[in-house]
């Protein structure tokens, strides 16, 4: 049986995917911070597909240690990672620093994206290709990161932390790429457009309200996109790509700043030296 691992599969587009997964026969997991929506998906899934297969892990992933336990319990169960989703993500309104010293949103968003394809890498390409594939928002306009900040105490701002997130998964998407042996994976970077889900949450009123309508006047439904996660999953001519990347079912190119190599680069040691540090702290 193929095994997939659903980052933010508890909700929104996350959820969905886990859904469309489980109908195409994948052993699916997935990992949430909150028990009750964790066990609620599992519930909802199981009730249409009684004979699928999912189960769902509790975690705080803004936690380096917290992705390190559910990395080593997974290789624990299994020894084959088909399908690593990552939808994990949670907007932050105000600065918010984790236990372990890092801004929520790159701990989050990126950080916790990069720590777990590293952990995870003794499963990765093991029965054949495994598909990464990275919900986020490719192409953002960031400027430079400033790597003496990284807690970014000088210039936050929820936008900035997103901009930079985002721009820090692009970056981590064409290093991985370069970096993975050819024909083992293939990463998919996409950027789903507006989607209706909860991710607006945290905002304050009136702001809350405001993006939920516009949400609902231009947004698609996370079933819409669950289901372009399974074209991403099956489809035949995205095998053996390094690097792809989509607004949906639309092929999109980054401009060339993101493929800055020597960035990239610099960001994937700097990554590795955090997550290290986390661990040994
Ligand atoms: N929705 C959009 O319009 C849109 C647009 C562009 C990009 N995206 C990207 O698409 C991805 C999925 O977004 P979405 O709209 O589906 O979000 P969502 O509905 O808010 O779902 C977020 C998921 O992340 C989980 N999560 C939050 N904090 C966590 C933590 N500390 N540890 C572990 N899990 C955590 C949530 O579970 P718990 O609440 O249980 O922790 C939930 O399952 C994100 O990466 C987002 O950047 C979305």
């Amino acid at each position: 049986m193929n095994n997939a691992l659903i980052t933010g599969g508890t909700d929104g587009i996350g959820k969905a995917s886990a859904k469309e997964l489980v109908k195409l026969g994948y052993n699916v997991i997935i990992i949430g911070n909150t028990e009750e929506k964790g066990k609620a998906a599992v519930d909802e899934i199981k009730q249409a597909m009684p004979e699928g297969h999912i189960q769902f892990w509790k975690a705080d992933l803004s936690l380096i240690s917290e992705v390190l336990r559910i990395s080593k319990l997974f290789l624990s169960r299994f020894r084959h990672l088909d399908v690593l989703i990552l939808c994990a993500f949670q907007m932050q309104p105000k600065l918010k620093i984790t236990s372990e010293g890092f801004e929520k949103t790159f701990a989050l968003y990126y950080l916790s994206r990069f720590a777990l394809i590293q952990y995870l890498d003794s499963a990765i390409g093991i029965k054949g290709e495994t598909r990464i594939i990275d919900f986020a928002t490719p192409g953002q306009n960031y400027g430079e990161i400033d790597f003496s900040d990284i807690t970014m105490e000088k210039n936050y701002s929820a936008m900035n932390a997103l901009k930079r997130g985002s721009f820090c998964n692009d970056l981590m998407a064409v290093e991985y790429s370069k970096r993975a042996s050819s024909g083992q994976v293939t990463f998919i970077l996409v950027w789903p457009g507006t989607v209706r889900t909860g991710v607006i949450n945290p905002y304050p009123q009136p702001l809350k309200s405001i993006l939920k309508l516009y949400m609902w006047l231009f947004g698609t439904s996370p079933e819409e996109i669950g289901k372009i996660s399974a074209y991403y999953v099956t489809d035949k001519s995205l095998a053996n790509n390094r690097l792809k990347i989509f607004y949906r079912k639309k092929e999109i190119k980054l401009g060339t700043s993101r493929l800055d190599s020597n960035l990239a680069q610099k960001l994937w040691e700097k990554s590795l030296q955090l997550i290290h540090e986390a661990q040994t702290n």
